[in-house]
């Protein structure tokens, strides 16, 4: 399995040794070709604030980047490891400024057939927040989040000694490696199904039949009401059927 690692870090350090080590656990369990990139080494800037992704498409993007680059190597993968330091409570900037660009993945969920997970290292405190702002970003992209380790590690130069972390890692990696080679995505949760219900709703509506969106899923056959998620799932009838009501709910409460 490819295995795609997205470094917001600035340096070898906690992150890259943590994402190391749970890569090492998973190849103990199979063939495992990782591939780490740093955020840091490649040409990314910021988000504009103009919308041109979402209204034009992301090819009419006015940053010309090596953003397209990134996604191609997501897209190759079978799985993601979003690696990111503990920045002020939250991911850092590299690691933002890509879930910034990539938010017309949020409305064009793209990655549904992968697995992801998050990792994030602190030298005391943030670890929650920081994988919340990552978790939100990756389910919204379409994800299947597999897990995420935090851990809490003492500033080092060089390699950390991860010895006591050493069960977590392991338990990190049988999750995530067994999430791909099961192919978890094909049994999303309630909640995925219910958003997908909600996405599948919105953007049916013919008032917005011109726009980038709504072709999107009518074209790609996501807006056939039978269709419960963009991949065939393995789901029972009962929770699909939940997941529909629970999607008119959310509809109704945010619209
Ligand atoms: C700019 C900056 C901000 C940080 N903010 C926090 C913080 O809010 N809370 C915390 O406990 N550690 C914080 N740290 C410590 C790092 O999160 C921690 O050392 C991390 O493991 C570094 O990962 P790295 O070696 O991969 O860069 C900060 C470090 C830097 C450089």
């Amino acid at each position: 399995m490819n295995i795609l690692i997205l470094l917001g870090a600035r340096k070898r350090g906690n992150t890259h040794y943590t994402s190391l080590a749970i890569i090492q656990e998973m190849q103990k369990l199979g063939q495992v070709s990782p591939e780490f990139l740093f955020l840091r080494d490649y040409d990314l800037k910021f988000c504009l604030g103009c919308r041109t992704c979402f209204d034009k498409g992301e090819l009419a993007c006015p940053q010309k980047d090596d953003l397209s680059l990134i996604v191609e190597k997501i897209k190759k993968a079978d799985g993601v490891i979003f690696a990111s330091p503990v920045y002020v409570s939250d991911v850092s900037g590299e690691m933002k400024t890509l879930i910034d660009r990539l938010a017309y993945v949020t409305h064009r969920p793209a990655f549904f057939a992968k697995c992801s997970f998050i990792v994030t290292t602190t030298y005391s405190a943030g670890n929650k927040h920081a994988r919340d702002t990552l978790g939100a970003a990756t389910f919204a992209w379409g994800f299947h989040h597999a897990g995420s380790l935090g851990l809490k590690i003492p500033t080092v130069k060089g390699p950390p000694d991860l010895t006591k972390d050493q069960k977590r890692i392991k338990k990190a990696a049988t999750k995530f490696f067994t999430a791909i080679e099961k192919q978890h995505f094909r049994s999303p949760s309630l909640l995925s199904l219910a958003v997908f219900k909600v996405q599948q709703r919105a953007n049916s509506d013919p008032l917005h039949k011109e726009t980038l969106d709504y072709r999107y899923w009518v074209n790609n056959g996501y807006s056939n009401p039978d269709q419960s998620f963009f991949v065939d799932v393995e789901s029972s009838w009962m929770k699909r059927i939940l997941a529909s009501v629970l999607g008119r709910v959310i509809l109704k409460i945010y619209s």
